[in-house]
């Protein structure tokens, strides 16, 4: 491999939002939710993202319940003033009560959450900070308020939210200037296409697409988490990645698969090219996540945002999405999806 990395370009996350590479690094998954990690090779992927100019690092305070937090602070502490450092709260969990879970949005709580967060991350400020999950039964002026509330004090820098349907997101924006919206968005979950998508690009709002390579199924490397991956990995709750649904979705792969041998590219590069160019039909700045732990697919994943895929191709792959046979979580009811009706 050529040892010299040319750095990606960089894009305003947001109307006055930080500057940070058009991809971003999703952290989620080198200590948490998709089975046994090695530390080492994580760590080395990790500080590939700075050299490759992936500036916005993606966590949360649930992922290992705050253990990918604490996994990313010595990282942080190296890189402090070359990332953008994204975190969330929102969703609750216990480390002594593996049942409990519960979604929080009140002022309380949020206030909590960011100092549990600070510290864990070892920072003073935390550059974008998210609401995970919309509990609807705590009124937006107050969430977002108790979020505004923190900028002023200069715990956070930026406002974020995750799951929010476009009428959320609008509200939200009347409160305080939200830089970015984090939801799955990928040639397999286009649900975010039919109202939020529009309101972020009229809005002047980044869009951050999650799980961009649909979790790792449309790179063709495991066709069905029940048999492919480990027992601990969270994809094996997942209607869409298992049984049935897992051979009829690798089916819908091939249009992929095509472009990938006849341009010489990987299957995982078609699948992030085709969210890039997406946003574009939107109008919208994106700066898509992907997740790994192996430093050469970091590298790999930063070298799509110099593909551009033809009309023929986007033609290709247009119908996937409306065939994917199974929802994205078991349980949809937190999903934006799911309130946008
Ligand atoms: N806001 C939310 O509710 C929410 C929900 C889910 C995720 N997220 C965020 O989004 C980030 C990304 O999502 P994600 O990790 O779920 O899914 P993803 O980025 O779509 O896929 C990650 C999977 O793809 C594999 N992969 C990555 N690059 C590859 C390549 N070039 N070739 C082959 N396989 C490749 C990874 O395996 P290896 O590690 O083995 O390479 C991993 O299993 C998370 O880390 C998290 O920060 C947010």
């Amino acid at each position: 491999m050529n040892n010299v990395i040319e750095p990606i370009r960089s894009v305003e996350l947001g109307t006055a939002g930080p500057l940070v590479g058009v991809q971003g690094f999703g952290a989620m998954g080198i200590s948490a939710a998709y089975g046994p990690t090695d530390a080492a090779a994580a760590r080395a992927t990790l500080d590939a993202t700075v050299e490759a100019g992936v500036t916005l690092i993606d966590t949360a305070d649930m992922y290992g319940v705050g253990a990918n937090e604490e996994f990313l602070a010595p990282f942080v502490a190296a890189h402090r003033d070359e990332i953008t450092l994204a975190t969330k709260f929102g969703i609750e969990y216990r480390a002594d009560d593996p049942n409990y879970r519960a979604i929080r949005n009140d002022r309380a709580y949020i206030r909590k959450a960011v100092e549990a967060s600070l510290r864990r991350l070892q920072v003073e400020v935390i550059d974008l900070y998210y609401m995970h999950r919309r509990d609807p039964a705590i009124p937006l002026s107050e969430s977002v308020g108790a979020m505004a509330e923190l900028v002023r004090e200069g715990k956070v820098r930026h406002l974020g939210l995750s799951e929010v349907t476009g009428a959320e997101l609008r509200e939200a924006h009347d409160v305080h200037p939200i830089a970015a919206v984090q939801t799955e968005w990928s040639l397999f979950s286009r649900d975010v296409e039919r109202h939020v998508v529009g309101v972020a690009a009229e809005l002047g709002v980044a869009f951050v697409p999650y799980s961009p390579l649909g979790r790792g199924f449309l790179t063709g490397t495991f066709t069905d988490a029940g048999k492919d991956l480990s027992n601990s990995d969270f994809r094996q709750l997942l209607p869409r990645f298992t049984g049935d649904n897992a051979e009829a979705n690798a089916a819908l792969l091939a249009p992929l698969h095509k472009i990938a041998a006849d341009r010489g590219a990987t299957t995982a590069q078609i699948a992030l090219a085709w969210v890039q160019q997406r946003a574009q039909v939107h109008g919208l700045a994106v700066v898509p996540i992907p997740g790994t732990r192996k430093r050469s697919r970091l590298l790999e994943n930063a070298a799509v945002t110099r593909i551009t895929l033809t009309t023929e191709e986007l033609a290709l792959l247009e119908p996937i999405a409306s065939r994917v046979a199974g929802d994205r979580y078991a349980d949809m009811s937190l999903t934006s999806a799911a309130r946008e009706g």
